[in-house]
Formats: structure tokens, C-alpha cells, sequence
């Protein structure tokens, strides 16, 4: 059958409008008008963020579910609010959704309590070569106390996941499958409802670490299948400090406190102590309240654009970027082609100079990009290089900024003389 043309739906207000409501992006750096290309390590905020949380400290603070105080009441509304914002982006429930302080602490928070109660010595987790380390870490280290074993899905020449491999990982019964939704360095989006239908059928739960997913893709967990999802706000233009861990219910109902204090309790006495109702048993101690109430207020951003146009200008900006990236001598770009599977996420080596020095002079030219390991070492190995530099965009980001990005890698070459 013939595919069908369609449109790709666009954003609602100018890319001149979008930009007006970044305050930082008038900045200047070195004397340069900022090329703010480093959104995969945090977003900028727009207003209406900033005003939120301007607003909540001037006229809400307080603490939440305490006092019966009109302020008190305020903030715990605000709050509150915030979780059904989040809940509701997510197709989800506002009982699973927990407030965490960014996806490094989700991804803990599943390892903690659901990991340490439900693994076994010779129990198999499956994580992939792309995750970021806060999906690694929190396994090996449950790995380690409970003598499992993780078990590494390769990716292929282009930076996909391998699913024929990750197949034959499944036919090894692993209990748990630990997967990012988009690769922080490919720029990969992954498949994750297909992931998800194989992971069930093989009788293991789904991690999805949605960091860098938040901030580009339309989420629906019922659609896309987790049994857990990571987010961080900080990446989806909202305050750092504060994330959201999507559980389904049925597991978080079964799965015991990550930390214990205040708030996450029904009763304490010197007998027994019993949990309070989801999602309070898994956000002890006071939380991060003016930021949650700032993520609510990015959500609303976002959805008010519509994550469907984000994606579709984010798309066509990296194709333009791998298009023009091309051109510079002796550069490899890592990641899949442009396509519907890639993010606006490009990663690349330049022959001969080192990722920080590439930076380095980025910067000097007003350009903002990330260089390392990206937190991501064992993809640092396959792909056989220590480092890359990263530029990564956001739905702010200009063609005039890609090509900023372009003679500054000409210069650079032209600085190392080559
Ligand atoms: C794919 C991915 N996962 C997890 C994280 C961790 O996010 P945070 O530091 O906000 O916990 C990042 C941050 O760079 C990321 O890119």
C-alpha cells in the first residue's frame, strides 16, 4: 500500500514568539549572541515557569499536607495540582506518580524497593549498551547484593537497539528490562511499546528511563507499556530538583518505602509502623514543592504547544544539522540517520582534536554544547571513542544556530590546523 502524505502539525506561535519567552536566550557569551545547544543536559525556562515559581514563593510557600492553614492549603492545592498535571500528560493515575527529585532518583527509588525485595541470586535484568548511568548503576548495584546478573542488549552499527539480540536475552527468563526511551548520545528513540509487548511475553516488567524522551515525545503509558517511567523536569523545561516516577499501581501497592520520615506514614508506634496511601508512602520527608508546582506549570507548556509539533520541528532542525554537519572534513557523526527513530539529539568526533577543546572553542563563538563520556561509558566503548561532543536541541533552537555550530567546527579545525 502506498503511504499516505501527511502534514506534520506545527507549533502554534512563531519560532520569534517561542524564543521571546526564554529571558536567558538575549544573553550574550564571549561577546556572541548564545547558541544554547546543550538542552540534553538541562533545558532553559520559559516564563512560564519562572513566573510560577516566582509567584509560589511569593505568595503560597508553605509546607504541604500539615499545616490546615490557608497558605498550607494553597501550596498542598498547588501541589496536588501539579501531580494531576503530570498524571494526566502521562495517561496515568495520580496515585502513580510520585514526586522524586530528578529520573536518577526513579530509577533508584524501582532498584531500592522493588529490586531488592523481587530479585534473587541468578535472577537476570536486561539493561542496554545506550543507557545513561542512572539506568546502570542502580542495577549493578542491586545486582551485586542480591547476586542477579545484568545482562547487556547490544546496539547495531547505526546506534539501534539490536532487537534480534535483545530477543535471544529474553529467552534467558530476566525479570526486569532496563531501557531508555531516547539515547542521551544517539539521539535513538527507541521502540518501547514493541519493547514492552516482547518484555511481558517473555514474563519480565519494563524500566523506561524517559529523561531525555520528556522534553520531545506525546507519553501515554497505557500506549507505550511501562511498568515504570522516568522523568526529570529539569530536561522538560522545568526546574531542576524535582522528576516523576510513573509505577503502575499494582506494583507500587506491593512494594515497600524507598525512605522513611515524615509524611509517608499512616501510624507509628513503638510496635509497628504502617504506610500511608499512594503515592505519600514513597515521598518521605518535604518534598520539592515549588519545583513540582514549576513542572506542573512546563507540562502545561509543553502540552499548550503540543509535544506532536515539538517532535516535528525538532526533527526537521536535526536534519538540517546532520545535513550541514556533513560538510565539515574529518567529523563522525554517531546515531541513526534523520528519521522518525531520531531525536534531536547529534553526537560526533572531530579526527584530531578532543571533545573538550571542541567545546572549548564553541564556546568562544557563543556556542553552548556538551563534551565527555555523556555519563554513558559502555556506549563510549562501542562506539570506541573516550569522548564526543554533544550538541543537543530544544524546540528554541534555530537553523542560524546550527549553522553558528558548523563555522565554529570549520574554526576549529582551522585552530588545530588541519
Ligand atoms: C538518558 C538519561 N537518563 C537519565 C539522566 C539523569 O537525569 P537526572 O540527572 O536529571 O537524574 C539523564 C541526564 O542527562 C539522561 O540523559
Amino acid at each position: 500500500m502506498e503511504p499516505t502524505a501527511t502534514t506534520a502539525p506545527s507549533l502554534p506561535r512563531s519560532i520569534e514568539e517561542i524564543r521571546a519567552e526564554f529571558p536567558i536566550l538575549a544573553r550574550r557569551v564571549h561577546g556572541e549572541p548564545l547558541a544554547y545547544l546543550d538542552n540534553g543536559a538541562t533545558a532553559q525556562k520559559p516564563l512560564a515557569v519562572i513566573e510560577t515559581l516566582d509567584r509560589y514563593w511569593r505568595e503560597h510557600n508553605a509546607n504541604v499536607h500539615r499545616g490546615v492553614h490557608t497558605l498550607s492549603e494553597e501550596a498542598t492545592a498547588l501541589y496536588e495540582d501539579a501531580r494531576l498535571t503530570v498524571a494526566s500528560h502521562l495517561g496515568a493515575d495520580r496515585r502513580e506518580v510520585v514526586f522524586v527529585r530528578n529520573a536518577t532518583e526513579a530509577l533508584n527509588l524501582v532498584a531500592y524497593s522493588w529490586g531488592r525485595t523481587n530479585l534473587k541470586a541468578r535472577d537476570r535484568i536486561v539493561v542496554t549498551e545506550m543507557e545513561h548511568h542512572s539506568n546502570v548503576v542502580p542495577w549493578y548495584q542491586v545486582a551485586r547484593e542480591k547476586g542477579a546478573d545484568l545482562d547487556w542488549a547490544p546496539i547495531d552499527d547505526e546506534g539501534r537497539l539490536d532487537l534480534d539480540a535483545f530477543g535471544s536475552l529474553l529467552e534467558r527468563g530476566p525479570k526486569l528490562v532496563c531501557v531508555a526511551h531516547v539515547s542521551n548520545v544517539l539521539g535513538t528513540i527507541n521502540p518501547i511499546a514493541e519493547i514492552a509487548r516482547m518484555t511481558h511475553d517473555a514474563g519480565a516488567l519494563l524500566v523506561v528511563d524517559g529523561a531525555q524522551a520528556g522534553p520531545k515525545l506525546e507519553l501515554d503509558m497505557a500506549e507505550l507499556g511501562a511498568d515504570f517511567y522516568a522523568l526529570t523536569a529539569h530536561k522538560l523545561y522545568g526546574p531542576t530538583g524535582v522528576g516523576a516516577l510513573f509505577g503502575r499501581r499494582d506494583l507500587l501497592e506491593e512494594m515497600p518505602p524507598f525512605i522513611g520520615g515524615g509524611s509517608m506514614i499512616r501510624k507509628v508506634s513503638k510496635e509497628l509502623i504502617t504506610w500511608a496511601d499512594l503515592p505519600a508512602k514513597f515521598e518521605g520527608g518535604t518534598p520539592a514543592i515549588g519545583e513540582a508546582i514549576g513542572f506542573g506549570a512546563a507540562v502545561r507548556w509543553v502540552d499548550e504547544l503540543g509535544l506532536p509539533a515539538v517532535h516535528a520541528a525538532e526533527a526537521d532542525l536535526t536534519s538540517y544539522a546532520l545535513e550541514r554537519i556533513a560538510e565539515v572534513a574529518g567529523l563522525t557523526v554517531f546515531g541513526p540517520p534523520a528519521g522518525d527513530d531520531r531525536g534531536g539529539i547529534v553526537s560526533f568526533a572531530l579526527d584530531g582534536v578532543h571533545a573538550h577543546d571542541v567545546s572549548e572553542i564553541l564556546d568562544r563563538h557563543g556556542v553552548a554544547v556538551r563534551a565527555g563520556h555523556h555519563c554513558a561509558q559502555v556506549l563510549m566503548q562501542r562506539l570506541g571513542v573516550p569522548a564526543t561532543t554533544r550538541a543537543s536541541l530544544a524546540v528554541y533552537n534555530t537553523r542560524d544556530e546550527v549553522d553558528r555550530l558548523v563555522e565554529g567546527l570549520i574554526d576549529t579545525r582551522r585552530v588545530f590546523g588541519l
